[in-house]
């Protein structure tokens, strides 16, 4: 079993005190509905009991002479002389009422219970929500994106079933339960007995019961994780996956993980299938024997004819909430595990905070310095090694190596998607760790090697929600970066809309917007990562242009592989397996015959080639 689906294998008990006092903390803004709800569900267990009793008092009173002599007194004052008023007046002015009242009790119930259940359910989804948006990104690195998927919609829906019709309808079968226990043993606690007698067997099926749902539950709980991470990966690489003509392979696979799942319902349909016969014919041979024993005791005397049939809808009604247990056990059982997830998650530290008492930030002029920054992602591999680097305000610094070498990590630290292990980053000579996050990102534009878009308009793309930006900012922006032809060619322009993740463009156009998203912005110190990888070269040499302009008052980190880019950086660094290798301007280092010479040497000659081709 892969690693990833060990929470869901999570079975935990069907109640644990832990869990149950912190989910019930969820109901507190509702406890005057819920509160309401349990007095409903109290009377209407109340109520059950009483059908069979005034079929009692009719037969006794009116149908059976024999009855009539052994009645308490108050009850034969209570009900009119005559049978045919008498039994209208049981009818109609003690059933009809009671089982109305019932009908309202339950709907009231049921009613306020299920619009708790989701209130919870909202609240529950925004506080997952909210917390996810906290977590850092190395949460993120650890955790598939389908997991946390499933506890905001999957798990939070089994802890709506148990709020909606768990908690309170427990308590509904246990009133009813007791309220008929109590008044069959007040009534005849011989017969009483008698019915009670296979309830051992109940409680000997019931567990046999639970036993195998609950294995039967685990096993369809892991099939569930499996079937989506495994459609989730292959839904977002399905053009890879055709491409290499994976299709019959990965249906194999895919109706493996399906079967498993399957196999593991049969197994539960098994249980639910056995079971709830069983007890039914448990009931129904309790019934058999009051129908027996309670003929035989009538037809001695021993207990009046009402009696005997009273106590059959008694034994009748007595194991229908028994059976309604046994389900709601299996809801609780499923609600513990569900919250046991959620609360893991709710619960992951953020470690990137605010800091307590956060510094003020001064007006950023744009000085960032690292200082011996280590950094490893994961264990003890070193990523970043002891580097060192200052950006003066204004200057525009650049850093190139290899791939891998950590380039785009020294930008993670510095807005602190991550933390440095060791040594210090400081932003106008404040450690960053000091800054509200807040403080710290929001003078920072980035322009990512992987651009990003959400599903919006192109203008709802560059803006961001940021509000003191004007449509003429949006547009003098993506005029600056040269996408503004492009955007007036859309049939909507600025608000063609764009879907999720930008599918519809192009990656150099994804690139273009994001630029001009940064640039909107207007922060004070720009991080390029790759920036223009994916545009023309004549695209590339247009933002060029316009950035010569934009960068002159503004700091800025140019990550770039085209070193043609960079030539008139302030400051080129030579990042190689982590460190910082070289330090200078274009010529002092190709001056200097380094790493830098070598790369800027291949580039070279890569870009020469088709050139000295095409002369031959
Ligand atoms: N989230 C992560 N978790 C673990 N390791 C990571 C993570 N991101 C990057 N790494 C590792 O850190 C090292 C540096 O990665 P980084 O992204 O900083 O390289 P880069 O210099 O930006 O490379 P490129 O030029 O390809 O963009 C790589 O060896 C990479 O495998
Ligand atoms: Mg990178």
């Amino acid at each position: 079993m892969p690693e990833a689906f060990h929470e869901e294998e999570i079975l935990g008990k069907a109640y644990d005190s832990r869990l149950m006092r912190r989910l019930l903390h969820y109901l507190r803004p509702y406890r005057g509905v819920v509160a309401l709800a349990f007095i409903a569900i109290f009377f209407y267990g109340i109520l059950q009991a009483v059908p069979p009793y005034l079929l009692k008092l009719e037969v006794d009173r009116y149908l059976d002479p024999a009855g009539r002599r052994q009645m308490p007194h108050f009850l034969l004052r209570l009900l009119s002389p005559n049978p045919f008023t008498g039994i209208l007046e049981i009818a109609l002015l003690l059933l009809l009422p009671c089982v109305l009242l019932a009908f309202a009790l339950e709907f009231g119930q049921s009613f306020a219970m299920q619009l708790v259940g989701q209130k919870v359910m909202y609240d529950l989804r925004n506080q997952i929500f909210a917390h996810l948006q906290r977590l850092q990104i190395s949460y993120y690195d650890r955790n598939p994106v389908g997991r946390m998927v499933t506890r905001v919609t999957t798990d939070v829906d089994v802890l709506n079933d148990m709020f909606s019709s768990g908690v309170v309808a427990i308590f509904g079968d246990f009133f009813t339960l007791l309220s008929i226990l109590v008044v069959m043993l007040k009534v005849n606690w011989k017969l009483a007995l008698l019915t009670f007698s296979v309830l051992p067997f109940i409680v000997l099926t019931t567990m046999a019961f639970r036993k195998a749902v609950r294995e039967s539950y685990r096993r369809i709980r892991i099939a569930i994780a499996r079937i989506n991470a495994y459609l989730q990966e292959h839904i977002t690489g399905m053009a890879t996956l055709q491409l290499f003509n994976r299709e019959e392979r990965s249906y194999e696979e895919f109706e493996e993980i399906n079967r498993a799942h399957m196999k593991a319902y049969k197994d539960s349909i098994l249980a639910y299938g056995l079971f709830y016969p069983t007890v039914e014919f448990l009931g129904i041979l309790a019934v058999a024997i009051i129908i027996y024993r309670g003929g035989v005791m009538s037809l001695r005397g021993a207990v009046t004819l009402g009696t005997a049939m009273a106590f059959i809808q008694y034994s009748q009604r007595f194991f229908r909430p028994i059976q309604d247990l046994s389900d709601k056990y299996n809801i609780l059982q499923a609600a513990m595990a569900s919250s046991e997830r959620i609360f893991k998650l709710l619960d992951t530290p953020v470690t990137i905070t605010d800091p307590e008492k956060p510094r003020e930030l001064p007006e950023v002029q744009g000085r960032v310095e690292f200082r011996h920054v280590n950094f490893a992602y994961q264990d003890h591999h070193l990523v970043t090694e002891n580097v060192s680097l200052v950006i003066e305000p204004g200057e525009t610094v650049a850093v190139v190596g290899h791939t891998g070498a950590g380039k785009t990590t020294l930008t993670n630290l510095l807005l602190r998607f991550y933390d440095v292990t060791d040594g210090r980053i400081l932003l106008e000579g404040i450690d960053i760790r000091q800054l509200r996050l807040r403080d710290l990102r929001s003078n920072f534009g980035m322009v990512l090697q992987d651009p990003f878009l959400f599903s919006g308009t192109i203008a709802s793309n560059i803006r961001m929600g940021t509000p003191w930006i004007t449509d003429e900012q949006v547009r003098r922006a993506a005029q600056q970066v040269n996408i503004l032809d492009f955007i007036e060619s859309l049939p909507e322009g600025f608000d063609e809309p764009v879907k999720e993740r930008g599918v519809t463009l192009s990656t150099g156009q994804k690139q273009l917007l994001s630029f001009a998203r940064a640039l909107a912005h207007d922060p004070r110190i720009l991080i390029l990562d790759e920036a223009t990888s994916s545009v023309d070269p004549e695209t590339e040499a247009l933002i060029r242009e316009a950035l010569r302009s934009l960068l002159r008052d503004r700091t800025s980190l140019v990550i770039a592989h085209r070193l043609s880019t960079i030539q008139n950086a302030n400051k080129i660094v030579v990042m190689h397996k982590g460190r910082v290798r070289e330090v200078g301007t274009h010529r002092e280092l190709i001056e200097k015959r380094g790493i830098y010479y070598k790369l800027y040497q291949l580039q070279y000659k890569d870009q020469e080639l088709p050139a000295v081709r095409s002369e031959t």
